[in-house]
C-alpha cells in the first residue's frame, strides 16, 4: 500500500473532524435560531449528526459546511441542519402523574365549569414524531366520549421532518412501550409488516399538526391545556424567558402548563400559580 492510499484510508474513516471553533459556528446558530444552548461537552454528538450532511454535498470542513447551510438560496439545507441539531427523544403517555393528573383534575375541573357541548382544547408545543398528541387525543377520548363535549388539539414542533413523521402515526414497539394491548386494538391499525401501528384516522382527525418555532408569536384560540415537556432544558435563561411569554398569553385563564419531569419556572414572572412538581395553572 501507497502512503497515499493509506492516508486516504484514514482520512476516509475517521472523516474530517470538527474543531472547536467550528462547533461554536453551530452553537451560535442553534442558538439565534431555535433558542437552544449545545454545550461543548456535546462536540462529538454535533459532529456525528452533521457529518452525513457534509458526505452528501461532498464538503470536507464543518465551516464549508455552515457557510454553505447559512447561504441565501440555501433555506432547505439550513432546515436540514437545523433538524440534525435537534433531539427528539419521546414516546406514548411519557411521564404517567402528567396523564394522571390530567385525568384525575383538569379534564373533571373543565367539565364542570363547561358549557354542554363546549371544547377542549390543548396545544402540544414541542410535539416531536406526534407521541405526545396521540396520548392526549387517546386520553380525552376515554374522558370525553359520551359527555357531549368535544377536543380539539394543535401539535407543533420546529422539525418538520418529525412533523411528517406525526401526521402518518405509525409507530413501532419502543414508542408503544406503555400504550395498553387495549387501547392499541381501539386506537390503532396494525401495518402488514406486523410490527408497527397506525394511528386510526378518527383520532388524526383531531390533531392539526404544523411547524412553528417557539421562539415566535403565535395566535390563535386560548388553551385550556399546554404541553412544553422536555423542550426547555435545551433552553437558556432568556430563551425560556420568551418561550414562556408567547406561551402564557395563549392559556384561558385557569388552564394549565405542564412541563417536563427535569423542568421549573420561575411562575410569579409569567403569572402562573404552581399547582405541583412541573404543573402550573395560569392566574
Ligand atoms: C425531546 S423532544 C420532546 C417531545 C415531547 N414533548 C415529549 O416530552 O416527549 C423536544 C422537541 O422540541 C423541539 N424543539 C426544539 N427547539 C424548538 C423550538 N425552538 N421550537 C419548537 N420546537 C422545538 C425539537 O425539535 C424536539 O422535537
Amino acid at each position: 500500500m501507497t502512503t497515499t492510499a493509506i492516508q486516504r484510508t484514514t482520512s476516509d474513516a475517521t472523516g474530517p473532524q470538527l474543531k472547536s471553533d467550528e462547533l461554536r459556528l453551530f452553537q451560535e446558530l442553534m442558538y439565534r435560531k431555535a433558542g437552544i444552548r449545545i454545550a461543548d461537552a456535546k462536540i462529538n454528538l454535533v459532529q456525528g449528526r452533521l457529518r452525513r450532511r457534509l458526505d452528501a454535498l461532498g464538503l470536507t470542513s464543518y465551516r464549508a459546511y455552515h457557510d454553505y447551510a447559512t447561504a441565501p438560496g440555501h433555506e432547505a439545507e439550513f432546515q436540514m441542519c437545523l433538524e440534525s441539531l435537534t433531539t427528539n427523544e419521546t414516546f406514548f403517555f411519557r411521564h404517567k402523574e402528567h396523564w394522571d393528573f390530567l385525568l384525575g383534575t383538569i379534564v373533571p375541573a373543565w367539565r364542570k365549569a363547561a358549557a354542554r357541548g363546549a371544547t377542549f382544547r390543548a396545544w402540544s408545543a414541542a410535539c416531536s414524531s406526534g407521541e405526545e398528541p396521540y396520548s392526549l387525543a387517546i386520553a380525552l377520548d376515554a374522558a370525553l366520549t359520551g359527555s357531549g363535549c368535544a377536543f380539539r388539539i394543535d401539535a407543533t414542533d420546529i422539525n418538520t421532518q418529525v412533523i411528517g413523521r406525526a401526521r402518518a402515526g405509525i409507530y413501532g414497539a419502543y414508542a408503544l412501550q406503555k400504550i395498553t394491548p387495549a387501547a392499541l386494538a381501539r386506537y390503532f391499525t396494525a401495518q402488514a409488516d406486523g410490527q408497527r401501528h397506525q394511528v386510526c384516522d378518527a383520532l388524526r382527525a383531531r390533531i392539526d399538526f404544523r411547524a412553528h418555532n417557539l421562539l415566535e408569536r403565535a395566535t390563535g384560540p386560548a388553551y385550556d391545556l399546554i404541553l412544553l415537556r422536555n423542550v426547555l432544558i435545551y433552553f437558556d435563561g432568556d430563551s425560556k424567558g420568551a418561550v414562556l411569554t408567547n406561551l402564557a398569553g395563549r392559556l384561558a385563564a385557569g388552564g394549565h402548563l405542564i412541563l417536563g419531569g427535569a423542568e421549573t419556572l420561575s411562575e410569579k414572572a409569567h403569572g402562573f400559580a404552581y399547582v405541583q412538581p412541573t404543573i402550573f395553572r395560569k392566574r
